[in-house]
């Protein structure tokens, strides 16, 4: 189960600092999220699961679309809420949502979707979204794909981030490790203040690793019909070898 630790992290318990380093992403992704809206259904209406500060749905409102987001991190529906007022934002649990064939689209970005470390936990999260789906609906899930971690060899075990974090006076180091029993990847992140060094939080988090034919047999046999896998945020690229894999399927 997504326990509570999977939420409370120093950069969401934070959501100003996330929400600098991920403006690039907020701006880019509802373009292509607006493609394949049109591509797969006739979408007006959105749920934005684990939706963090809340801008990937303040892009697709000035895009036309209205929605909500739900996220179990508190702080970062306190942020959603006070930066965009306009919006409606709720603490929910995807595994618990009380939604009924309410949505035309349902949002999982940006690996949110991989906090479902357990088998449990993946059906029971696709079955909320089943309900709270119209039919038709779209579900758009964006994990990360374990195929190019093989392919290009390249898991990375430790990376400094400092260049991103230097403005807000801290360091990020980031390691990984895979637990194999689990099919999980594991993450632990340390931030340190940079003028002494100190370290002010570790935060431990477990990524669920799913492979596309994996991806595929979840939904499909939790009432999704699949439509298409994507490699990136590109309505033309198809091919699976980058570190995200982007899931299309339909209730
Ligand atoms: C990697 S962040 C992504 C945030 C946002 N979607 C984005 O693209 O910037 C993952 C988010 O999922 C939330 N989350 C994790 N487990 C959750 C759960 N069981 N239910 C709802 N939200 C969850 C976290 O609190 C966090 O805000």
């Amino acid at each position: 189960m997504t326990n509570k630790n999977q939420v409370e992290k120093y950069y969401f318990d934070n959501p100003e600092i996330w929400e600098e380093l991920n403006t690039g992403r907020f701006n880019r992704e509802p373009i292509f999220l607006e493609k394949i809206f049109k591509k797969y259904g006739k979408v007006k209406n959105v749920l934005d699961v684990g939706c963090g500060t809340g801008s990937h749905l303040n892009k697709l409102s000035e895009l036309g679309f209205t929605g909500v987001g739900i996220d179990l991190n508190k702080n970062m529906i306190k942020f959603a809420k006070e930066k965009y007022p306009h919006l409606k934002f709720e603490v929910k649990d995807m595994r618990k949502l009380n939604y009924s064939n309410q949505f035309d689209a349902i949002l999982c970005l940006c690996t949110t979707f991989c906090y479902n470390t357990s088998n449990e936990d993946v059906v029971a999260a696709l079955k909320s979204f089943h309900k709270a789906l119209k039919k038709g609906g779209l579900l758009i899930i964006e994990t990360f794909n374990p195929i190019a971690f093989l392919e290009k060899k390249k898991f990375v075990r430790t990376i400094e981030e400092t260049d991103n974090y230097k403005k807000f006076g801290l360091k990020s180091v980031n390691e990984h490790w895979i637990d194999e029993t689990q099919q999980q990847m594991i993450e632990r992140r340390t931030v340190y203040r940079l003028k002494d060094n100190k370290k002010l939080k570790s935060d431990l988090t477990k990524f669920r690793l799913f492979f596309p034919q994996e991806m595929k047999y979840f939904l499909e046999t939790n009432g999704f019909k699949f439509q298409d896998f994507y490699g990136d945020y590109d309505i033309k690229y198809k091919k699976l070898d980058k570190f995200r894999l982007i899931t299309i399927s339909k209730k």
